[in-house]
């Protein structure tokens, strides 16, 4: 295929990348959004694959592609939902590994260069491997405690800051060191030392600031492929690693500014370590409980009624029946809204995909910014499988999650809450919503309590 050709599949496919991205900002958009996305990406494989770039070997490119692909539908197809974080972080990792290969291959062989174009090679080289392999290790641990395996409370090596501080001057020494010597052990010197502070930047954030660390990575992967593009003098892939860089950072801008923190702090690795231990994990009073027809009593006698969705919805795919009761309720006349909070669940926009799912309207969900100072006025607030996103404790300084915005859903005359047992959120909080007076427990399977109030309305 001619160069000119190649460049035109190019400009088509960053084009499309853009629409892609524009589409995934509204939910009755994304689908349209993905399919820009796919065959964005198809036509930019095809085009490189097609390229002068790859002389010889492309069957090799081919063979690893379809290893590849086979590996990532399979999993796409078994992951669930819930479990849609780990699967990005584990995806950001694998392109912080490449931008590693690919800065290495390019430190080993590359053409003769001199001057500044010897520079620029060498900065590519260092800041593709740097940012490579600390994304890398910082996607791991976000893997770890996404899927509970690394506890999710923030601890990093000992030395926090001051460590980060001594690893980033030693690499850029080390750069230096390859820079004017070209010595390749320099370049491995600084990627261990790059993993070591990739590890301790995501290690040291921890429970309820873990969104903004997974948007972060996102960020940062972009980064990577973008100086990938740089080494490999991909056009495309600049664009498309810039692309991703940049709207990682405006979505952790977006989301530090929704969680009340410093966006400086968490590039910093330094986000969850001012919160303290104030607030007990263990039981704080007397808790009342209610049973399924009690609540289908409430929402009957009911005039407004607001339903806050958290995580705990997704893992009952409790969506439907919550969409049920919604119509059902609507039908006698019930003004019935739902708040979203913006990092409820575990991942950006988790709840409104759910909602969208089980077809429930769009101009009755509503932003946490936008409800917060409705739930005065409700009669009933369902807090159906939410913790974190509904903690008073975050009004207290000192709690871990202190400074988080969050549903003050306790303003409402009554809260009843959907859940299994007393067991804290995803940040390990005990939640003083539970032993309100207002509150009453609604204990078991959000599917199956949602399902039995359903009969009963
Ligand atoms: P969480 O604080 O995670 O609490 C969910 C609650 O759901 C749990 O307390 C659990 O209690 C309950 N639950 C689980 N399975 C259930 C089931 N089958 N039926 C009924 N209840 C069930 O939820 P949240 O309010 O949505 O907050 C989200 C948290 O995740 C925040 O801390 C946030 O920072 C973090 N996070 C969010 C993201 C993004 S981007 N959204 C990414 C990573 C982390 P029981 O076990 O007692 O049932």
């Amino acid at each position: 295929m001619s160069q000119g050709i190649v460049t035109a599949a190019y400009l088509i496919a960053a084009l499309l990348f853009i629409l892609s991205l524009a589409g995934l900002s509204r939910q009755d958009t994304a689908q349209r959004g993905n399919i820009f996305g796919i065959v964005g990406m198809a036509l930019a494989i095809i085009a490189t694959l097609a390229s002068s770039q790859v002389s010889g070997g492309s069957w090799i490119i081919t063979l690893a592609m379809a290893v590849g692909a086979a590996i990532g539908v399979r999993v796409a197809l078994r992951v669930e939902m819930t479990e849609m974080p780990e699967l990005v972080a584990m995806l950001h990792s694998f392109v912080g590994m490449a931008a590693v290969l690919v800065g290495f291959s390019s430190a080993i062989e590359h053409a003769p260069m001199s001057g500044a174009a010897k520079t620029i090679h060498d900065v590519e080289v260092f800041l593709g491997i740097f940012i490579g392999a600390v994304t890398f290790t910082g996607s791991i641990v976000a893997f770890g405690k996404l899927r509970g395996v690394i506890k999710s409370a923030a601890k990093g090596l000992p030395g926090g800051h001051q460590l980060n501080l001594a690893m980033i001057i030693v690499s850029l020494l080390l750069g230096a060191i390859y820079m004017s010597t070209g010595g390749v052990w320099a370049l491995v010197l600084m990627t261990l030392i790059a993993f070591v502070f990739g590890y301790n930047l995501v290690a040291a954030i921890g429970g309820a600031d873990m969104p903004v660390v997974v948007s972060m990575l996102n960020s940062y992967s972009g980064w990577a492929a973008a100086a990938s593009g740089f080494m490999l003098s991909n056009e495309l892939l600049i664009i498309t690693g810039a692309l991703v860089g940049s709207s990682g950072a405006i979505l952790s801008y977006i989301m530090c500014k929704a969680m009340n923190r410093s966006f400086i702090s968490v590039i910093l690795g330094g986000f969850g370590a001012e919160g303290g231990t104030v607030v007990s994990d263990g039981e704080q009073g007397e808790h009342t409980e209610v049973q399924a027809e009690d609540v289908a009593e409430m929402l009957k006698a009911a005039n407004e009624v607001i339903i806050a969705p958290g995580y705990g919805m997704a893992v009952a795919q409790a969506q439907y029946p919550v969409a049920d009761i919604t119509k059902k309720l609507r039908e006698k006349g019930v003004n019935v809204r739902f708040a979203i909070h913006p990092v409820a669940g575990r991942l950006p926009g988790h709840m409104n995909v759910l909602l969208a799912e089980a077809k429930v309207p769009y101009d009755i969900v509503f932003e946490m910014d936008e409800i917060n100072d409705d739930f005065s006025d409700a009669d009933v607030v369902l807090v159906i499988g939410a913790n974190d996103t509904v903690n008073p404790a975050a009004k207290e300084p000192g709690s871990p999650i202190a400074g988080m915005p969050v549903l003050e859903v306790w303003n409402a005359k009554n809260v009843v809450v959907f859940k299994r047992s007393m067991a804290t959120g995803y940040a390990g909080v005990q939640n003083p919503l539970f032993f309100k007076e207002n509150t009453d427990m609604l204990f078991g399977d959000a599917k199956a309590s949602v399902d039995n109030i359903l009969k009963a309305i």
